[in-house]
């Protein structure tokens, strides 16, 4: 304690072995691919980048990359039965597949990790076509999830070899969404320790922030947290695991919905996040609602702040504040029938925290949808 989030993080930058330069694309497992990008460019603002399937030689599967600013989505289908991608679908549901990390080397990223004890899920492959190549190298992670290690350093296509160009006549305008703030990992009992520990050995992160089930706990579900971050800050991994409460722990029904560990939320920064949600909400994402008490005695926990408080309030944007300053965020409801995956929206002023001051309210808000589906 006593040593600041940014102190931390400018410690581990030395030595690094393995520098990422940040979050290169997310890959989801999708059931119907063409129809998940078309709601994630309507709902969410992306624009269309690229796609693979049997139209540029992939027989087994298609997939439409969509972007907006520094924020690359993969949307994958299988075509066919017997194809890991579908096993994956009929286990886990629509999810994320693949955190892929930018590196300028993939093959020293590979050989450093598997190394440290990392399981190989890709060794170095290099993808060639007219644009130039793309090396990926990649390792598993908790759950079914994979991190690949994209070098794209000598490549200049839209995406990748094996894509062509996805022009499209409908491009609807962005909402301000930027780039993956951080990504959070829901691991089963007893299991989080396990992979902050895989984080520091095998990728050499560290633990910036812990919050035990005292922080996070209300009347009914708990659970433990450890924030993970690479050397330079870029990349950060938050870790849960359900923790004892009266009731049934959220991460819990997750694991139970997900059949096993995978990746909870995807936190996604904006510079204007009432801007952004107010556009994702015409456009018809729900987003978790909090109790207009929250805002009632909001400013004397966390001080002065530059926005008006009664649009943070009409949204229902959760405000907190760490030492260096303030964030403002707020979470969707889960994209899919199952309760898993869900996003987050964040702006960051200055704060380099997590929203720790948030989440009894934002607990309280879970367990009311949680009672809903009956998993409480
Ligand atoms: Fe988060």
């Amino acid at each position: 304690m006593g040593t600041s989030v940014a102190e931390k993080v400018a410690q581990q930058t030395a030595n690094d072995f393995l520098p990422l330069q940040g979050t290169d694309y997310v890959e989801f497992y999708v059931g119907n691919a063409k129809q998940a990008a078309h709601f994630y460019k309507t709902a969410f603002g992306f624009q269309s980048l690229a796609y693979a399937g049997p139209e540029t030689g992939v027989k087994d599967k298609a997939s439409y990359v969509i972007r907006q600013n520094k924020l690359t989505f993969v949307l994958t289908t299988p075509l066919k039965i017997d194809n890991p991608i579908a096993d994956h679908i009929y286990k886990h549901g629509d999810g994320v597949k693949v955190l892929a990390l930018k590196v300028e080397d993939a093959k020293d990223a590979w050989e450093q990790t598997t190394k440290r004890g990392g399981k190989s899920y890709l060794a170095p492959t290099t993808l060639k076509d007219d644009d130039g190549e793309i090396v990926l190298s990649g390792i598993h992670t908790y759950g079914d999830t994979v991190h690949l290690f994209v070098e794209r350093k000598n490549y200049q296509g839209a995406f990748m070899p094996g894509y062509r160009k996805w022009e499209s006549f409908y491009n609807p305008s962005d909402t301000g969404l930027l780039y993956v703030d951080h990504c959070v990992g829901n691991v089963g009992w007893n299991q989080m320790n396990p992979w902050v520990k895989f984080y520091e050995d095998v990728m050499g992160f560290k633990n910036i922030l812990s919050f035990d089930d005292k922080d996070i706990s209300t009347e009914y579900s708990a659970l433990m947290s450890k924030v993970m971050s690479n050397g330079n800050g870029f990349v950060k991994f938050p870790i849960n695991e359900p923790a004892e409460g009266k009731k049934k722990s959220q991460v819990e029904e997750y694991l139970d919905f997900y059949n096993g560990e995978g990746v909870q939320h995807v936190a996604i920064a904006t510079h204007n996040i009432i801007d952004t949600v107010t556009q994702l909400k015409n456009r018809g994402v729900e987003f978790l609602k909090i109790p207009e008490t929250y805002y009632e005695t909001i400013l004397d926990r966390v001080g002065k702040i530059d926005e008006d408080l009664k649009p943070l309030s009409e949204l229902g944007i959760l405000i907190d504040r760490d030492e260096e300053g303030y964030l403002l965020q707020i979470f969707t409801k889960p994209l899919e029938d199952r309760p898993t995956l869900f996003f987050e929206i964040i702006q960051r002023k200055g704060a380099k925290s997590f929203g720790k001051g948030n989440f009894k309210a934002l607990f309280e808000a879970l367990e009311r949808e949680q009672a809903l589906r009956g998993n409480l």
